[in-house]
């Protein structure tokens, strides 16, 4: 058996489907970009029946991937699913196709209301379908791990003669425990006549907090993939984060016998990506990524990094990514010091982007000191990678006041669909000014479900990050917004998630990946 581990990555479609994680799709294009710069073997890119929006998001990462990258669609066992999937993928250098059908007793009977017999005859028929198109299929048996062994194996065997290449098993609700599960692993892999055919995968997801137990107790009986998420973000609680999956390889390759084409010092750059293009901060005590995790604070630990770093790390942070780079851009950097930073952090910019944000790089450093890495990865986010916009802020201000009767207001100057509006108001605070005169602006009443800021990088004149949610009409949707001045922040977030669910909106509802 070999010790390559194929790492299957999920962030745009299983990650994507994450409450508040909905990305635009000039931000799938970049995430799809530097997972291939991370190394993974194959990137689902999403669930092309879902949506338009999703088809065309993979169609386009599919043509534009190198031939490296295996790009991966999702399909129900549906014959309109498989085809539309291929469409998305076929383009690819080298595409696949991922069919899934539950298999669980509860599953079968309540969700797909379909027989164990009906649920067999419907899953060769969409694996053929698939094998008709691409030898890249990928086959899952959803909800494995509340299913019945031998009924899995028959499957599974079946599905492999119908010319299934990858057998995913996976712990949708995250319920096995990791010797349970890697023992029902086993047993399939072993009692499947024709499973030296197929490569075995698991998915495996974190409601109890073992997603990476699973799926590294899955490894160690044999499976040869594994679907994993940056961040971990995934349905629910999410998925096996990618980035401990991997390290845990890394580190412990004495225990594992195994490797990934992972290169590990793209790991960082990878998730704090993810991280500025959904708004959702790394956690301070995140495994592997976040600062705390390579943070000392008690005095025995110091005395024992200053003697020996080995004593309480058994990482460097370089080797995730981690490292400080030499090269500070400030106010007298000239456009090809600005663009030789963009590359060491893994953006290659073009002519016309590289005007785009230097403009915006300079008006920083005219407010801001220092400039970090994740002020300059937050800019290009927020000028590059974005599809054009209805509504544009052009002013905002705000005054705050604690004097009775004299209540916070807000004045904004925005462009709605090219023409110049401007309004005034006012509010409970200076935000609520804000987004009340916004709203009037644009005359939408959106309900505000959350409200968060974050400090890009430490000191006085950090970079403010604000997230917001809006909901209005059954939809909703995340803007973020960055500017020293906290106010301005909100005001771009508010703006930018305004025109995130105008999008949505058109874009229409997305069928869920377990809705059969
Ligand atoms: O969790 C799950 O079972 C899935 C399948 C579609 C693979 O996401
Ligand atoms: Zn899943």
């Amino acid at each position: 058996m070999t010790d390559r581990v194929y790492i299957f990555d999920t962030t745009l479609r299983d990650g994507e489907q994450s409450p508040g994680a909905t990305m635009n799709f000039q931000e799938k294009l970049r995430l799809a970009k530097q997972l291939e710069v991370l190394g993974v073997d194959i990137i689902e890119a999403g669930f092309p029946a879902s949506s338009d929006g999703d088809f065309e998001s993979v169609s386009q990462i599919a043509q534009r991937a190198s031939g490296d990258v295996q790009i991966c669609g999702l399909a129900r066992c549906v014959i309109r699913d498989i085809d539309r999937c291929w469409e998305a993928v076929k383009n690819a250098k080298n595409p696949r196709i991922h069919t899934f059908i539950a298999t669980s007793p509860l599953h079968m009977a309540h969700k797909l209301r379909k027989t164990p017999e009906e649920v067999l005859r419907t899953a060769e028929e969409c694996v053929k379908r698939c094998a008709g198109y691409t030898k890249n299929v990928e086959f899952s048996c959803e909800d494995f791990s509340r299913s019945e062994p031998d009924f899995v194996c028959k499957i599974v065997e079946l599905a492999i003669n119908a010319g299934a290449t990858t057998i995913n098993l996976p712990d949708t609700v995250g319920y096995a425990q990791p010797e349970e599960f890697a023992s029902m692993v086993k047993y399939v892999m072993d009692h499947v006549s024709n499973s030296s055919k197929a490569i075995f995968s698991v998915h495996c997801h974190d409601d109890l907090g073992l997603g990476v137990a699973n799926t590294l107790a899955a490894l160690r009986v044999g499976a040869r993939q594994a679907e994993v998420a940056l961040n971990g973000i995934g349905e629910r609680a999410g998925n096996a984060s990618l980035e401990e999956v991997a390290m845990a390889l890394e580190v412990r390759k004495d225990y594992y016998g195994l490797k990934t084409g992972i290169k590990t010092e793209q790991i960082y750059p990878a998730c704090r990506l993810l991280s500025i293009i959904i708004g959702q901060p790394i956690p301070n005590n995140k495994a592997i990524t976040r600062a705390n995790a390579f943070s000392h604070e008690s005095g025995i630990h110091h005395d024992g990094m200053l003697k020996h770093r080995e004593t309480y790390e058994i990482m460097t942070p370089q080797s995730v990514g981690r490292k400080e780079t030499t090269l500070v851009i400030g106010k007298h950097s000239g456009r090809n010091a600005v663009r030789s930073k963009f590359e060491a952090l893994g953006y290659s910019l073009d002519d016309e982007q590289l005007n785009q944000v230097f403009d915006a790089v300079k008006q920083l450093a005219d407010r801001k000191k220092q400039i970090h890495d994740e002020d300059l990865m937050a800019l290009v986010q927020q000028e590059i990678y974005r599809i054009p916009d209805s509504l544009r802020l052009r002013h905002v201000s705000v005054s705050s006041s604690d004097a009775g009767g004299v209540p916070p207001t807000a004045a904004v100057l925005m462009d709605v669909d090219g023409i110049e509006k401007s309004g005034a108001g006012f509010g409970v605070g200076p935000i609520d000014a804000l987004f009340n005169v916004i709203s009037q602006i644009v005359g939408r009443e959106p309900e505000l479900e959350q409200y968060a800021i974050n400090a890009v990088t430490g000191g006085m004149d950090a970079l403010g990050e604000v997230t917001v949610r809006l909901r209005e009409n059954g939809s909703s949707a995340v803007g973020r917004g960055n500017h020293p001045d906290i106010f301005v922040a909100s005001a771009r977030a508010f703006v930018d998630a305004l025109n995130n669910l105008a999008k949505r909106e058109k874009e229409g509802k997305r069928v869920h990946s377990t809705d059969q």
